[in-house]
């Protein structure tokens, strides 16, 4: 096959992600946009304005009877990301496209890598800042030592939640510490104003601890009114090591490294790619389908990421460490022991002086 094949290509879900999708599929010369799907007639009007041509279809059903294409991008929200694309799959596809989170559970998203996988099919699961200059260079930074060993990475985000927002960064944290295996997981989400974002409930504050086999920490303090500690930004990660730092800032451009070569602090800026980060993962994709070899890696450390998030629910709603993996996961008995009131010398219980 040439290297400059096109692939014919449509989108399930026409909001914010599937539009990111559309976009550059569209500008992309490795592509044809040949159709949409969405539920809801406002979108689907938004959709034949915005990208004249294109035929929109009231569900992905419809759509893949009547014009089945060699890609599939799977942009509704996480729960029904399983139904959409094992339906794709039932195509003679070449290439597939599923939106973070894989799935609104981890085993959700493990049936829809494992369906995947079991092809060969190539797929694109667009985290953002793995097709960043900034952040890859970040990671490049971090691994070749330049801040020492990596203790610590905090990451501080305004205005969204673990399942959605966070996993972009807990993935940013997967790939940073080489997809090391992550122990265990703590969380605690505060639900006081009963917030649902992007088809699931989610906190309106929370804190999320982890760490991986070797002690690598992360801690994320997600929600909707959070102080970030360093002005006028809405995200932040301090990522804490051995020999330095380094900040940056979620999806801007550039970040601050401190170490014994910058004992100032460097602001470095480098510069971007010139295409959207979808666009990047969906011509990788296609780079992809022409050399017949898939590379999951990117969809490995999404599932992975998506194991962190729920473990972060299930602490919370169950009030306890969670280790992974999460398919070992059970949850304890519910506990009437309650940390910080005094003992009353009864109800048994384990003397903490004698370790
Ligand atoms: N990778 C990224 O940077 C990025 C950015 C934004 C959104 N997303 C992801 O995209 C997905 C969708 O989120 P969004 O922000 O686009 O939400 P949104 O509310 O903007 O749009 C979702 C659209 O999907 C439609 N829809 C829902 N279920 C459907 C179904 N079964 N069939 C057809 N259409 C359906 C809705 O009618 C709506 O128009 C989520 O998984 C989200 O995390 C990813």
């Amino acid at each position: 096959m040439a290297a400059s094949a096109r692939f014919t290509a449509s989108v399930v879900g026409g909001g914010a992600g599937g539009q990111l999708s559309l976009s550059a599929l569209q500008a992309s010369a490795r592509f044809d946009l040949a159709a949409a799907a969405d539920l809801m007639p406002e979108a689907r009007r938004n959709l034949e304005e915005k990208y004249p041509g294109l035929q929109v279809f009231e569900n992905h059903r419809d759509m893949f009877a009547a014009c089945p294409t060699d890609i599939v991008c799977v942009s509704t929200y996480p729960p029904t990301h399983e139904e959409v694309a094992l339906d794709a799959l039932k195509l003679p596809l070449k290439g597939i496209l599923v939106e973070k989170p894989l799935g609104h559970t981890a085993a959700s998203g493990r049936c829809i890598l494992a369906a995947i996988r079991e092809r060969r099919l190539p797929m694109a699961v667009p985290h953002g800042l793995l097709a960043k200059r900034t952040s890859l260079e970040i990671i490049e930074r971090v691994q070749a030592g330049e801040i020492g060993e990596l203790k610590l990475v905090e990451i501080q985000c305004a205005g969204w939640d673990i399942i959605n927002a966070g996993i972009h960064w807990l993935n940013f944290f997967v790939m940073l510490s080489g997809c090391e295996p992550v122990d265990w997981v703590m969380a605690l989400c505060d639900a006081g104003t009963r917030t649902y974002r992007d088809g699931m409930q989610v906190e309106t504050v929370a804190v999320t601890y982890a760490q991986t086999r070797s002690g690598v920490r992360v801690v994320m303090h997600t929600g909707d009114e959070i102080k970030i500690n360093r002005e006028g930004k809405s995200f932040l990660f301090r990522l804490v090591g051995t020999g330095g730092q380094i900040e940056f800032w979620g999806w801007e451009n550039g970040y601050l490294l401190l170490n014994a070569r910058h004992p100032e602090g460097r602001l470095i800026i480098p510069d971007e790619y010139p295409i959207t980060g979808h666009r990047r993962h969906l011509e990788n994709m296609a780079a992809m389908i022409d050399s017949g070899v898939p590379d999951y890696t990117v969809p490995e450390s999404s599932l992975m990421a998506l194991e962190l998030c729920e473990g972060a629910y299930l602490s919370s709603r169950h009030r306890c460490q969670v280790r992974l993996p999460l398919e070992g996961f059970a949850p304890p008995a519910p506990s009437d022991w309650d940390p910080g009131i005094p003992y009353s010398g009864q109800g048994g219980g384990r003397d903490g002086r004698r370790l």
